[in-house]
């Protein structure tokens, strides 16, 4: 691909837009990938100025998934995974992680990005475990009637529910937490709901004075973003109960049962929160 959209059935055929910046391909750029245009990385480079964690935040945020989608495969013994607001396709996406435990896990994929659905669809050709849904997050009523989700909700047994950094482009909260109770309320008893989402402590501290900015710079690109404190992230888990060590700093959690001890965080780990929930 160019930089440039074709005019032959290319990129436009895609609905991809190049000239303006996609969550979907600065986060791409931020993990080190290659499926990112100079307008994402012109946005990606601003954020730098203000934020120069953001890779590592992106590089966490991927080994606390790498960790719970293994945690979940291989201790929860959950099959079937849905991953929402995936993203492009990284190092290591969720069927790869849940299917080197069990090759029978099944996992739909859900995005509303035209890039994504463009380069999951064709990464996902291979993999008859593996499907992929583009629809739109905020309206749980079609992403649940899709077929694949549907399908993978049809036989009752638990589902793992992945949002990982996705909640937080959802810029009103009460709509933020009506939407993941409705899906909560559509998994199967036994299911997870996995969540990351950025912090705000809301303290007037450095952190919050940083995001602060992060999110007045960016609102040109990502008007929709909202940052927000541990309390309300804690909310969106729909009323299940949070497993232990509850929502966190990403650093912080570990595998509910399992005591690590960590070395003292660092300021840059502060601002990716996430925690783990299980319906009864
Ligand atoms: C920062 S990326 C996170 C990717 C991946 N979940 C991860 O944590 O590594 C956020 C993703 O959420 C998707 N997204 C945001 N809002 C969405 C919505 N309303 N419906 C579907 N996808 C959405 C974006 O397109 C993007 O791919």
């Amino acid at each position: 691909m160019t930089d440039q959209p074709m005019n032959d059935g290319g990129l436009v055929a895609y609905g991809i837009d190049t000239t303006r910046p996609s969550v979907a391909r600065v986060y791409d750029y931020a993990l080190g990938g290659k499926d990112n245009y100079e307008s994402d990385r012109a946005l990606y480079r601003q954020i730098m100025k203000i934020a120069p964690e953001t890779p590592e935040w992106a590089r966490e945020n991927r080994r606390w998934l790498s960790t719970v989608i293994t945690w979940l495969a291989e201790e929860a013994g959950v099959r079937r995974f849905i991953d929402a607001g995936s993203g492009l396709p990284t190092a290591e996406n969720t069927h790869q992680i849940a299917q080197k435990v069990n090759a029978a896990c099944s996992v739909v994929y859900v995005d509303n990005d035209p890039s994504v659905v463009a380069h999951g669809r064709a990464l996902l050709l291979d993999n008859d475990r593996t499907q992929f849904a583009a629809a739109d997050l905020t309206k749980p009523e079609e992403v649940l009637a899709d077929p694949a989700v549907a399908g993978l909700l049809a036989a009752g047994e638990p589902v793992a529910l992945v949002m990982a950094l996705m909640l937080h482009h959802i810029a009103d909260y009460e709509e933020t937490r009506e939407i993941t109770r409705k899906y909560a309320e559509a998994l199967p008893p036994g299911s997870f709901l996995a969540i990351t989402h950025a912090c705000n402590p809301g303290d007037g501290g450095p952190l919050d004075q940083l995001v602060t900015e992060l999110v007045e710079k960016v609102k040109h690109a990502f008007p929709t973003l909202a940052f927000r404190s541990v309390e309300e992230i804690s909310s969106l888990f729909g009323g299940l109960e949070i497993l232990s060590p509850g929502v966190v700093r990403l650093a912080e959690w570990h595998v509910p049962g399992v005591r690590i001890d960590e070395p003292p965080l660092t300021g840059a780990r502060d601002a990716i929160y996430g925690g783990v929930a299980r319906k009864a």
